[in-house]
């Protein structure tokens, strides 16, 4: 469905996350004739840049991070028509240049301003956007993470925003929201009658949710800074506890599901003291070096004779404090390096209450229902069976297999590409509220502070591996295993 004409100016243009998603996200969105010329992408940043070489700039970001077999010629030609340059540096206010010649002033164009660059700079954005009237009542703010480094900071971030734009026009991305299997779990869990009624502590018996990357950190100073948890749990791991966890919202209304996901935030047993060093494991990746394989370790990629207390790997056992969820762990785990680029939840149902089966036809085994996020998108339910063949009665474990490549022959979409055009649509249902984003930082918080001060070790883990034995400990202390498929 197309989308009104928009213009987007995207403050840190030339940055990495334009060059790599940003860009390619809209050329997918303009492929599939979601907008047309009629719709502007107007660059900012401090470089300078002619419109001719910003166009190249973004030609090449489409030919490199888009699949070949979507790059037609004049498609392309006419995508990078849509773009337009303006070198500025938002640091000095002097020498900020006009971005009036770039927007039109017509209702019927939806004006977006894109902040990726660091929070920093977004004080002195929101204050020019304000004081040049390129601020309207319409307009939207679209804000990339890191968005604080803890609950004061994130509270600072949002009151500078919030001088200029009110909520409704904050856009707080958090990617994995926009990933097609996030959001296929609202209909797995609210269009099926099937699971709600056992989705409860009476026939679940844990959670897991694991976010691994064979990618490593590349030395890059504001992982160095921000670390496991900050970087993928307080936001990523902890949006899918909220969609796992979550109450049925009453609609599917922006508000009605964030106002239910912060309810589950505001249930998280809040980690501190001597529970930190039991509910929680934090590693760094150590290189490997043998004949057939060269891995630098962390320390190794920031550089000769670094020392770093940042964690690469992060291990925690939750739980959320009501009704439904009583007694029922939640174990989150992330890491870079690790054995496989794997993400997914696995929901752990019970034991069967009674066998009618001798230990010799097979103990079934519980049922587990395996939402696999990336990559291989599917959803494997587990289920216990008669083993075919005269042999009499014997249990066996298999999967009903629902693999998206098999069943469905379009691509999947980038997170990006949905939630660019819900930016333009006014649709904040994937976005992050204020109060969602304050009430994540306050439960990290007590666990980023005793990892700071008390003696939470640093584990190394052998890159390429499932990180720190003691995150095996965690979870199997607790007679449980981690999912082993993955
Ligand atoms: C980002 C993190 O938010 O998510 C990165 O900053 C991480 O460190 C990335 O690599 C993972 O995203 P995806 O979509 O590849 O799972």
């Amino acid at each position: 469905i197309p989308v009104d004409p928009f213009d987007y100016v995207v403050f840190g243009a030339t940055g990495d996350l334009s060059q790599r998603k940003l860009i390619p996200a809209l050329y997918y969105r303009f492929y599939d004739g979601q907008f047309d010329t009629n719709s502007r992408i107007i660059g900012v940043s401090r470089t300078e840049m002619s419109d001719e070489e910003f166009q190249k700039f973004a030609r090449d970001a489409v030919t490199e991070f888009v699949d070949a077999d979507h790059i037609e010629q004049q498609m392309l030609d006419d995508f990078i028509g849509c773009f337009s340059y303006i070198a500025n540096d938002v640091t000095d206010r002097e020498g900020w240049a006009e971005l009036s010649d770039s927007l039109r002033n017509d209702p019927e164009v939806v004006r977006a301003f894109y902040l990726a660059v660091a929070p920093f700079l977004f004080a002195p954005i929101c204050d020019y956007l304000s004081s040049q009237n390129y601020w309207t009542p319409d307009a939207r703010v679209v804000l990339e993470k890191p968005l604080g480094r803890d609950l004061q900071s994130s509270i600072e971030i949002n009151d500078t925003v919030a001088e200029v734009f009110r909520e409704d026009q904050v856009y707080r991305i958090d990617h994995y929201l926009g990933k097609e299997t996030v959001q296929n779990l609202l209909a797995l869990r609210f269009a099926n009658a099937l699971f709600e009624p056992i989705w409860n502590s009476a026939h679940i018996d844990h959670i897991q949710i694991t976010a691994a990357e064979s990618v490593g950190a590349g030395g890059r100073s504001y992982y160095e800074k921000s670390g496991a948890l900050r970087d993928m749990v307080q936001n990523h791991l902890l949006q899918l506890l909220c969609l796992v966890a979550m109450e049925p919202p009453a609609s599917d209304e922006a508000n009605a599901l964030r106002d239910e996901k912060l309810k589950v935030l505001r249930a998280l047993k809040r980690i501190e003291g001597d529970d930190v060093h039991k509910n929680t494991v934090r590693g760094q990746y150590r290189g490997v070096s043998s004949e057939d394989t060269k891995v630098p370790g962390y320390l190794e990629e920031l550089g000769e004779g670094a020392t770093s207390n940042t964690e690469t790997f992060v291990a925690i056992k939750a739980e959320v404090e009501n009704w439904r969820w009583n007694g029922v762990p939640f174990y989150m785990r992330t890491g870079k390096r690790m054995a496989r680029r794997a993400s997914e939840i696995v929901i752990q149902f019970r034991e069967i209450p009674h066998s009618i089966f001798s230990r010799t036809q097979g103990a079934p085994t519980p049922n587990q229902l395996v939402i696999r996020l990336q990559p291989d998108e599917g959803v494997k339910l587990f289920l216990m069976i008669k083993d075919p063949g005269p042999g009499g009665m014997r249990l066996r474990q298999v999967p009903l297999n629902l693999s998206f490549a098999d069943t469905f022959t379009q691509r999947t979409p980038e997170a990006y590409e949905r939630l660019l055009m819900d930016v333009v649509r006014g649709n904040q249902t994937l976005f992050m509220r204020r109060d969602e984003l304050e009430a994540a930082w306050a439960w990290i918080d007590p666990i980023r502070e005793a990892w700071d001060t008390d003696a939470t070790p640093l584990h190394g883990y052998t890159a390429g591996t499932w990180g720190p034995t003691s995150s095996v400990a965690l979870i199997e202390r607790d007679g449980r295993t981690w999912h082993e498929e993955l």
